[in-house]
Order: C-alpha cells, then structure tokens, then sequence
C-alpha cells in the first residue's frame, strides 16, 4: 500500500528512526542513492510562498537522480478549478511522487485518498512534518539522543510548527512542552494524538501558559513566526497578545545551558525572538535549514523505495 506523509504521526517511532539515520548518511555521501534515476519526476506544488522548501525539494530531487516539477498554484488548474482528487489522478500518471503546501490538511487528505503515488505534506496550516524531521535531525548532530529531551515550543501553539512539535516530539519519545496564551493553544485532537503517541514510546506533552515555566531546564527552544502565511490579517492582535512569549537571552537563560536554539525561519527578527539568541551560541538555524535537503532525501528513499 502506498504510504504518504501527511503529519508527523504518520511514522512509527521506528520509522522516524530509521528516515533520520538514512539522512545521516545521505549528509555524509550526498549522490549514493538514486530511487528517481530515469529521471522520473516529482512535482511540487505551492499554494502559499517558499524559500526553503522549494530550493531543499528541488536539490534533493535532482540529487536522487530525478526532475523537479514546480507548479505554483497560481497559474495551475489546481485551487478552486480543478479538485484535488482529480488534479492527483491526472499526475499519477506522470510523476513518482507529489509534495504539496497548501492551507487545509483536508486537501491533502483528499489528494492522498485519490492517487497511488506518495503525497507528501510541504506545509499546510496545520502541521510542517518535512520540516520536523530536519529539526529532529539537527536535534541529533547537537545533543544526541532524542528520546527523553525536554523541547519546548513557545509562541503560537495553535501554529503547524507547534502542532507538529507535538505529534513528532511525542513519535521520537521526547518531552514536549508548548508555552502560548490561551486564544493560541494547540488543537485539543492533537495534543489527544500526541498524547496517545507518548504513552507508547515514553515521551510526554504538557501544556503552559507561562513561558518561564515551560522554559526551564528544556535541552532544545523552539519558537516560530507570530503571524504564520494566512494570518497576514490578524498581525496587530497576534503581536498583542504574543507579547509576552519573546525568546531573549532572560528567558534562553532559563534552559539547560547547552540548550539549543530552533527556528524554521523565516524569522521576525525582534518579536519572536531577539537577534542575540537567534545569531547567538546556542542557534543552529543554518544546519536547521540545511538539513531540509538531507531529510526529505531520506524521506523520498524511504517511501519510493523502502517502506
Ligand atoms: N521553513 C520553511 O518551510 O521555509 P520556507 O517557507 O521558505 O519554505
Ligand atoms: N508557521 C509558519 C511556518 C513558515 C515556514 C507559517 O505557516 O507561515
């Protein structure tokens, strides 16, 4: 049965295991492996914009020996003209896979329930899984082992960055805490998934308000855009009410003293967190962002070739 990617929780913690350990190696010996060779093509489709994301799936494309196809909804059939359903029926037929950033996690569903290729989530509101598997995969090169790591996200709990934090966090057995007002609090159904996770691989979830509190003693702080793609709207309230949840060096004193720094950038330098902790000692936001390329390889391998 073909296998997609839709949210973190779609792999078991031995899955997500063997994906990160595969991406290692592909870090080491960049060429040595060539599931698309042919070339076969995969298509990757925005929705919303991207930097990151386009150039990391496009290099690691063409480094597995296959083509890139960049399709900007814009000037696609995709959205409003043509369904998701039938638009994955019509590229099954060419493409060996296919990465899509949208806004509904719905949408995806319904392209992966419609085509025997993988599908594979790139962003949707609710949930960023490619890029939690380059953050774990940073996590690994700088601290070690996962499991039993306390990270805490903090800011817009109710973000894809955070809600994924929770599903992969919990999938690798580590303590997941998220510090966010009320009105930005993860989905209840999410922190039950993420807490069903836990259970089984030793992790934890816990939520805060208070940032001081779920900041203390954490191995790895994450933080994210106040004012995710979609939300251009409501800025001024979100700034308001995220006053509070700032990264600077007061609160990054509070972790462990080895703690690292995530972001998935793009970053508001200033209002998420202060440029002396993001260009500080403790970031690893450049091997964060490099390591997109090395873990949607492994991500591809494994589902074109090994799941
Ligand atoms: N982190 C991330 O997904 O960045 P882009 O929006 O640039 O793809
Ligand atoms: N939470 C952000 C992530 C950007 C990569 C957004 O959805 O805009």
């Amino acid at each position: 049965m073909t296998r997609h990617f839709l949210r973190d929780d779609d792999l078991t913690q031995a899955e997500q295991t063997e994906i990160l350990d595969l991406a290692i190696e592909l870090k080491k010996d960049r060429f040595s492996e060539r599931p698309l060779a042919g070339p076969q093509t995969v298509a990757v489709i925005f929705d919303k914009s991207s930097t990151r994301t386009r150039v990391s799936f496009a290099v690691g494309v063409a480094d597995l020996g296959g083509v890139p196809l960049i399709i900007s909804t814009a000037n696609s059939q995709l959205g409003g003209k043509e369904t998701a359903a039938d638009t994955a029926r019509v590229l099954e037929r060419q493409v060996a896979a296919i990465v899509w950033r949208t806004f509904a996690q719905a949408g995806l569903e319904e392209m992966a329930a419609g085509t025997k290729v993988p599908v594979v989530n790139g962003l949707s509101d609710d949930f960023h899984p490619c890029q939690l598997l380059a953050d774990l995969l940073t996590i690994r090169e700088h601290g070690g082992a996962l499991a039993g790591r306390i990270v805490t996200f903090i800011g817009d709990g109710a973000s894809n960055m955070a809600q994924s934090y929770l599903l992969a966090g919990a999938t690798a057995g580590m303590h997941v805490r998220i510090a966010s007002p009320d009105e930005y609090a993860p989905q209840e159904a999410v922190v039950a998934d993420a807490t069903r996770v836990a259970e089984t691989t030793g992790g934890s979830v816990t939520l805060f308000n208070d940032p001081v509190e779920a900041v203390t003693g954490a191995d790895v702080v994450v933080t994210d855009t106040w004012v995710s793609m979609g939300k251009e709207e409501e800025k001024a309230l979100r700034l308001r009410r995220l006053g509070a949840y700032r990264v600077d060096e007061q609160l990054m004193a509070l972790a462990h003293p080895d703690a690292l720094f995530l972001h998935c950038l793009p970053a508001d330098r200033g209002y998420e967190v202060t440029a002396d902790v993001i260009d500080g000692r403790q970031s690893v936001i450049w091997d964060e962002a490099e390591n997109r390329l090395h873990a949607q390889k492994a991500l591809l391998v494994w589902l074109l070739a090994r799941a």
